[in-house]
């Protein structure tokens, strides 16, 4: 069944007022039900309530007895006659313990749990289940004492109790929330707590909850929410809006964190961190999810979706607030490097294949299929353009107006666009366009001088997609700067123009000679640029362009020729990168993080992007090829990144994780050369090593070669923490990534690994979402990689539906890749469609991705 975003429409009855009463048990919950629902139209309709596995125990209405209902499939049709309001009461029966997909109540090693967004409510209790109704919620909760010491919920505790060998809590959200924000969890914690003081002076008690013997791993994720809390009421005037804030870690879990009200519930991957197991990518993703949930108590609760077509309303807003967070807490240059390039990698290979679709969808099967790039990724780029194009003073008033109309309200994308309208002052006509369509536009660039004045040209085409054929041209942002390159004649300083044609002109200004364009800088608009540049001006901007970004990306386009170009055997002078990575090495003392980041060869992945068809063996081989020549000439330089001593793995200032960056890159530069003493180097460093960074950098470093030390140090790593999963998750993920010829064996086999679960989602990523990522072992001319990501996906299907249908993209990007492939890609994708009982979730991803 298709959902159109055209057909909807407003809730029949609405739900003021809710209370649940759950009687834990593990493999056996009761859950009692009282809704007070109050009818909106007219004429009597009946009472539609959605339910997933449930079957009504009983059903009561106003207090008495209910006969008039009946299910229609898994819903359940109570008719209330003329009544245009009424108390309906339901009990129903769950078991946690069998609950595999993880929607829903769950039980996550003897602790009860909930995921509810987007459909799982209905898993619960019987409820209409959508954004748009909105209700206060009272719960009960009672359970024993032993298995169930901590029970929490949203909002307030107002009272609890004993009885016998049980114990219960009632609890109170007074803010009217829709049932996707729900939340439960009871079990054996400890909680670190803290406390922040919010703007107007309100004491808030902060708790994260964690299983004993994680406690000491959680000050970064609180330090993470006390900066996140004084960053919303800074940037955005936004203050936190209840007595206590409780965040809780489980092991299972499908995504990364929900933003339940009051009530986070997070994968432990973004919660826990120490120096010893965590690196520093691990705190930044901790500090990073830990403010984009709280961020959404604002953007996404006080202010919810209306449907799930306007998921982008609340997710891409987020991801911008919490990469403008990030982006004030380190290095904003950095930051928004790191953001691009996880655009690129996940984003626009979403928009270029068969399940592209706009930040604002037409139609979908299953919701859960998109939490996409581009409804999060995509979706931030489109606000951040808005504050690019009305600058932060008027975007502030802008956002300030949208919180202000819309606050208690389920709002659309367009009331989105229409504050920003309204409250900054400028008209978003053309830019609406965004959210209507899919597709990364491309800008064809080329410069045009008449009588000494130079412009600009610029054709714009936004490529067809799945059900959009035709497109108009977008309205952009573009950044730009032109520079005399011989320091004559005067520069254009940073200019803000707006594209909106087809095509269009844009005047630079009088130059005595072709100016060295810096274009799109900061990555202003989320596009491909196509500007034929030489090795000569790209070095040239590499090395002195004012914008970080923009010197970051001449030198990626610079290696990226250089890579294409030898990937179609037109291998040339590799001098220019070598000359300008030379150089900008010269600048690691001061900037180390950017400096790593700017020297790291374009992905294998991206690389393919640039071509027509793919070659996964040919983009592997020169890769690594220039990698070694690079390394080869500049190897003092790599050896004296690494002669100095490791920063101490304790100091998380931004010199000092842009130090180990550094370091890490330089190991893989000198391993890339096969120098004598690489091997042991790295082993020394894996060794000596006083933080996870420097001991993942070197066991990676180690896990592509064929060393002895390679075999010793995976062993000394599995030894050391085979009790801890989440480092044991980077033990299956550096073999499933290495660059050996042997790496789909490897994965064959530690799938059968004691270690390996198919129950638990970071687990199955760690190994099979790692081998995706590795575009050479996916790609094996065999087929096997297809082979074994099918298998899984029909192993996977009927326990988790929806890590399941996470994996088939990568099968749906045969069209890239030479006909040989594309055919067997094609033909697991059949395999798996032909599957009898096939999720929803799975279906929808295979059947569309075989359409192409
Ligand atoms: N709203 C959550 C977040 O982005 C993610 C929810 C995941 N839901 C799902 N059905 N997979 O913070
Ligand atoms: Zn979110």
């Amino acid at each position: 069944v298709t959902v159109h975003r055209s057909d909807y429409r407003a809730p029949d009855w609405s739900i003021p007022d809710i209370a649940l009463d759950f009687a834990l048990g593990i493999d056996a919950t009761k859950v009692g039900a009282v809704l007070s629902v109050v009818r909106d139209i007219d004429a009597p309709v009946p009472l539609l309530l959605r339910g997933d596995g449930l079957t009504p125990a009983a059903v009561r209405v106003d207090g008495e007895v209910w006969n008039d209902w009946r299910m229609e499939g898994s819903d359940l049709i109570v008719d209330l006659g003329e009544r245009v309001a009424a108390t309906v009461e339901i009990d129903t029966v769950i078991d946690p313990a069998s609950n595999t997909q993880l929607s829903g109540l769950y039980a996550s090693g003897g602790l009860l749990c909930t995921q509810c967004e987007a459909e799982g409510f209905r898993r619960i209790t019987f409820h209409p289940d959508r954004p748009d109704v909105l209700s206060r919620y009272k719960v009960r909760m009672q359970g024993d004492k032993a298995a169930f010491p901590i029970l929490l919920s949203n909002g307030n505790c107002i009272d609890q109790g004993e009885a016998g060998s049980d114990h219960w809590a009632l609890w109170e959200d007074p803010w009217p929330k829709p049932s996707y924000l729900f939340a439960l969890v009871a079990g054996d914690l400890v909680v670190n707590r803290d406390s922040f003081t919010t703007m107007s002076g309100r004491e808030v008690e902060l708790g994260i909850w964690v299983r004993d013997g994680d406690v000491d791993r959680t000050g970064h994720a609180m330090q993470a929410l006390k900066d996140s809390m004084a960053w919303d009421e800074r940037v955005y005037g936004r203050e936190y809006d209840l007595d206590l804030f409780n965040i809780v870690a489980v092991s299972d879990f499908n995504m990364g964190a929900m933003e339940n009200k009051g009530l986070n519930i997070f994968n432990t991957r973004y919660i826990l961190a120490d120096p010893d197991t965590a690196t520093d990518v691990d705190y930044d993703g901790v500090e990073g999810v830990v403010a984009h949930e709280y961020f959404h108590n604002w953007s996404g609760n006080r202010v919810t979706c209306r449907d799930w077509f306007q998921l982008s309303l609340k997710e891409g807003f987020t991801v911008f607030r919490d990469q403008s967070f990030s982006a004030d807490m380190g290095s904003p240059a950095v930051k928004r490097i790191e953001d691009v390039r996880l655009l690129r990698a996940a984003q626009f290979p979403e928009d270029a294949g068969p399940l592209a679709h706009p930040i604002r969808p037409d139609s979908f099967q299953e919701i859960s299929n998109f939490y996409t790039a581009t409804i999060y990724n995509k979706g931030a780029e489109i606000i951040r353009m808005m504050a690019t194009m009305v600058g932060p003073e008027r975007f502030r008033k802008g956002t300030d107006l949208y919180f202000d109309r819309h606050d208690g309200e389920a709002a659309t994308c367009e009331d989105f666009v229409k504050a920003i309208e309204d409250g900054a002052g400028i008209d978003l006509g053309q830019f609406r366009r965004w959210y209507e369509q899919a597709g990364t536009p491309r800008l064809k660039l080329s410069l045009a001088e008449e009588g000494g004045h130079w412009s600009l040209d610029i054709v714009q085409t936004v490529p067809p997609t799945p059900g959009q054929p035709e497109k108009q041209p977008m309205m952009m942002p573009l950044r730009l700067a032109a520079f005399a390159t011989d320091g004559s004649g005067d520069a254009l300083a940073d200019t803000l123009v707006m594209v909106t044609g087809a095509t269009q002109r844009i005047a630079l200004g009088t130059f005595a000679a072709r100016p060295a364009l810096s274009v799109n800088r900061g990555f202003s608009a989320p596009i491909i640029v196509d500007f034929e540049r030489g090795p000569g001006e790209l070095a040239w901007l590499a090395a002195h362009d004012d914008d970080p970004f923009a010197r970051y990306e001449a030198l990626q386009q610079l290696m990226l020729d250089t890579l294409v170009a030898a990937v179609s055997g037109k291998a040339g002078d590799n001098r220019a990168v070598i000359d300008a990575v030379g150089q900008t090495l010269e600048g690691a003392a001061s900037d180390p993080a950017f400096v790593a980041e700017a020297v790291l060869l374009p992905s294998e992945a991206f690389i393919g992007d640039q071509m027509v068809t793919v070659d996964p063996d040919a983009i592997r081989r020169e890769r690594l090829a220039l990698q070694a020549t690079i390394g080869a000439a500049l190897e003092t330089k790599w050896r004296a990144v690494l002669a100095g001593k490791a920063p101490p793995a304790t100091d998380l200032s931004r010199k000092a994780k842009g130090g180990r960056r550094l370091r890490g890159v330089a190991l893989a530069y000198l391993a890339a050369t096969g120098a004598d003493d690489a091997s042991a180097l790295a082993f020394r460093i894996f060794s000596d090593a006083d933080g996870m960074t420097e001991r993942q950098a070197a066991l990676a470093t180690l896990a592509h070669g064929d060393s002895d030390e390679r075999i010793a140090a995976l062993d000394i790593f599995y030894q050391r923490y085979r009790d801890n999963p989440l480092v044991l998750d980077k033990w299956f993920q550096v073999q499933a990534w290495s660059l050996r010829a042997d790496t789909l064996d490897a994965v064959k086999e530690l799938a059968q690994h004691p270690d390996f679960t198919l129950a638990n989602p970071n687990r199955v990523r760690s190994l099979y979402g790692a081998l995706t990522g590795n575009q050479a072992a996916f790609h094996q001319a065999d087929g096997e990689g297809y082979r074994l990501i099918a298998d899984l996906v029909i192993a996977l299907d009927p326990k988790n539906p929806q890590t399941a249908a996470k994996m088939i993209p990568p099968l749906g990007r045969w069209k890239r890749f030479d006909d040989a492939r594309a055919a067997m890609m094609r033909a697991e994708l059949e395999r798996i469609l032909a599957r009898p009982g096939l999720s929803r979730d799975v279906t929808e991803q295979a059947s569309k991705s075989l359409l192409g």
